[in-house]
């Protein structure tokens, strides 16, 4: 039986709704006023809560803002009076389930309720669902459908040997996406190892890959085995596939074809068993028009497409992220999230994707001190303004730019390969920045 708390000072409708609701089997409490709804709402938790707008004392509003802030997942309807729907449409910005305007129906108070309580039973169904599949498919969690077809495809993939090209923007979970490819083959027992294809010059990058015989080049004062090489039996993935220079691309695609490759300085043709999983936040069809990338390797690396959808794309994710997060990281701390807090979370447009959520939640329970999990610190933003007159434009762009240099700092915890990415700007200009806004020592 769910409860159902009437907040409304005129006695007369007070007690017609008290009875009508009765009548439809809900536990029904009232209150005259703000003040005793929130000592009720200390006592009981409600499901709903049916408040008129204009009330002695605090209003309907404050009342409102006090439910969004401190419960879990109370439902309101406020009641206007004709005339001031405006105050309405207010109410249902900050937050408000739905209204009814005075004088209303008792049935159509009803449908209201009715309909709201259906959702909440929906909603705590779906959470269940979603718990149930969390465990299903490793370390990814994802109830959403394009996660769902997403992890079925995967499982397709998985087991064959085929080379998968995964593309997303950052922080949408490429490297764990390549990781679970790897556990869930039949290579799972070989070695999986990672190039971070955007870290190396062109030399170097060539000799990471295929390897060098002694003298190769000046410094090369020992034969060194590749990645490619030691990957035998296993997994290759290269990260940041769009970053390979295009004479190395060559020399890849040939690998490609051939399974065969010699190391740099070598004629020895050195055949190994690896599969090769890349990864790319970066737009390659683009790239090819450009002349930047090579429509031949493009594709045989695209053989099984791996499309990742940004966070803000399958937003029926983001509260169980937030679950598995908080499980990660709030040690043995428990933590409530209100409509307010969920209602943030899923609004937001996430442009770090899942790893600013991680980075999101981090720091909102380092600023919870109770039991609510202070999104709304955590997703605050500092607003300050620049108004015309103040500043000249350099000094505006500049602390335009500082301060958006922050931010991505903040939601990439502190990675500036990451935070460049971001930024759409080079690592190196961004260390240039720092130095120049004086954010690193
Ligand atoms: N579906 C998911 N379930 C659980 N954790 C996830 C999921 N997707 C991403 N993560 C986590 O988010 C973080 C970022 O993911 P990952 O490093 O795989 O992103 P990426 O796409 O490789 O980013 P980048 O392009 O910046 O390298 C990691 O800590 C990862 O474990
Ligand atoms: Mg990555």
């Amino acid at each position: 039986m769910e409860n159902i708390l009437i907040v409304e000072d005129e006695e007369n409708i007070r007690e017609v709704l008290v009875r009508a609701l009765k009548e439809k089997q809900f536990a029904v409490e009232s209150a005259p006023d703000s003040e005793t709804a929130i000592t009720l709402m200390q006592k009981y938790e409600f499901d709903l809560v049916l408040t008129d707008l204009k009330l002695p004392g605090k209003s309907g509003l404050e009342l409102l803002n006090h439910i969004k802030e401190h419960t879990y997942a109370t439902a309101v309807i406020l009641m206007t009076a004709y005339g001031s729907v405006e105050n309405a449409v207010e109410a249902m910005q900050h937050g408000a389930d739905d209204y009814v305007v005075k004088p209303f129906r008792l049935d159509e108070i009803e449908i209201k309720i009715d309909r709201l309580i259906q959702e909440q039973r929906l909603l705590e169904n779906h959470r269940y669902l979603q718990e149930e599949t969390e465990a299903r498919f490793g370390n990814i969690v994802g109830a959403s459908t394009p996660m769902q077809d997403l992890i079925r495809l995967i499982e397709q993939v998985a087991s064959t040997n085929t080379t998968a090209l995964i593309t997303g923007e950052t922080g949408t979970g490429k490297e764990l996406i390549a990781h679970t490819l790897h556990q869930r083959s039949n290579r799972k027992d070989g070695p999986f190892i990672v190039v971070h294809c955007a870290a190396y010059s062109q030399t170097l990058i060539e000799s990471e890959l295929f390897g060098h015989e002694k003298g190769a080049y000046t410094g090369a004062t020992n034969q060194r085995k590749g990645r490619l090489e030691i990957s035998q039996g296993g997994t290759l993935f290269l990260d940041e596939l769009g970053e390979i220079p295009l004479e190395i691309q060559v020399k890849l695609l040939r690998f490609l074809e051939s399974k065969t490759f010699e190391r740099v300085g070598g004629n020895e043709p050195i055949q190994v068993d690896v599969r090769i999983v890349a990864a790319t936040h970066r737009d390659l069809p683009a790239m090819i028009r450009e002349g930047k990338f090579r429509e031949d390797l493009y594709w045989r690396m695209n053989v099984f497409p791996i499309p990742l959808p940004p966070l803000r794309e399958r937003s029926d994710d983001i509260l169980l992220l937030t679950k598995h997060f908080l499980g990660k990281k709030a040690e043995n701390r428990e933590f409530k999230i209100t409509r307010l807090g969920e209602r943030l979370l899923r609004e937001y447009h996430w442009p770090g994707n899942v790893r600013e959520l991680e980075n999101i939640i981090e720091r909102a329970i380092l600023l919870s001190s109770g039991e609510t999990l202070r999104v709304d610190l955590a997703l605050a933003k500092p607003n300050e303004d620049v108004r015309l007159g103040d500043k000249n434009l350099n000094q505006m762009v500049e602390s335009m730019e500082k301060r958006l240099i922050q931010e991505a700092l903040t939601q990439t915890g502190n990675n500036q390969a990451q935070a460049a990415k971001l930024l759409g700007i080079q690592r190196s200009t961004l260390q240039y920045k720092l130095q120049k806004y004086g954010l690193i020592k």
